[in-house]
């Protein structure tokens, strides 16, 4: 599957978005290596730090089918740019993600801005460093 049908897919289950307090609809479309895709919108709550952004629902739904091989992630809202993923779903995408796989962000426009996951998010905690205390 190519990037500008990925896309498709993202915008498709952004409609799905249940956002009754930003109003921000999110979609993403997360293909594996297999050629499966998974998707996500965002879900929020009216405890509102319990909201759960599209990219990690998309990536939780693909890990509990015990699916781990990806090959791109297409991100779509209603931005001026392509939407930034948020800090906390980079932070995600950094723990399943080849530091080379591509993540492609977009709006309703077709803006897209294609970036390696090392781009999204550089020198980013991980496993290795756990493993490498000294303790
Ligand atoms: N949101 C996402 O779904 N993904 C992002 O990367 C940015 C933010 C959602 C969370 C919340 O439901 C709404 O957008 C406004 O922040």
């Amino acid at each position: 599957m190519d990037k500008q049908s990925l896309i498709k897919e993202a915008n498709k289950i952004r409609e799905k978005a249940y956002v009754p307090y930003s109003k921000f609809s999110v979609g993403a479309a997360l293909l594996t290596k297999s050629g499966k895709v998974y998707h996500g919108c965002n879900i929020e709550n009216a405890a509102y730090p319990v909201s759960l952004c599209a990219e990690r629902v998309a990536i939780f739904k693909a890990i509990s089918d015990g699916e781990y091989e990806f090959d791109q992630l297409a991100v779509v809202a209603d931005t001026e740019r392509p939407v930034p993923p948020c800090g906390s779903c980079r932070q995600v995408m950094s723990e399943f993600f080849a530091k080379d796989m591509m993540i492609h962000t977009s709006n309703l426009q077709n803006v897209i801005k294609s970036v390696t996951m090392d781009e999204l998010l550089p020198f980013s905690f991980s496993q290795d460093d756990l493993e490498s205390s000294q303790k």
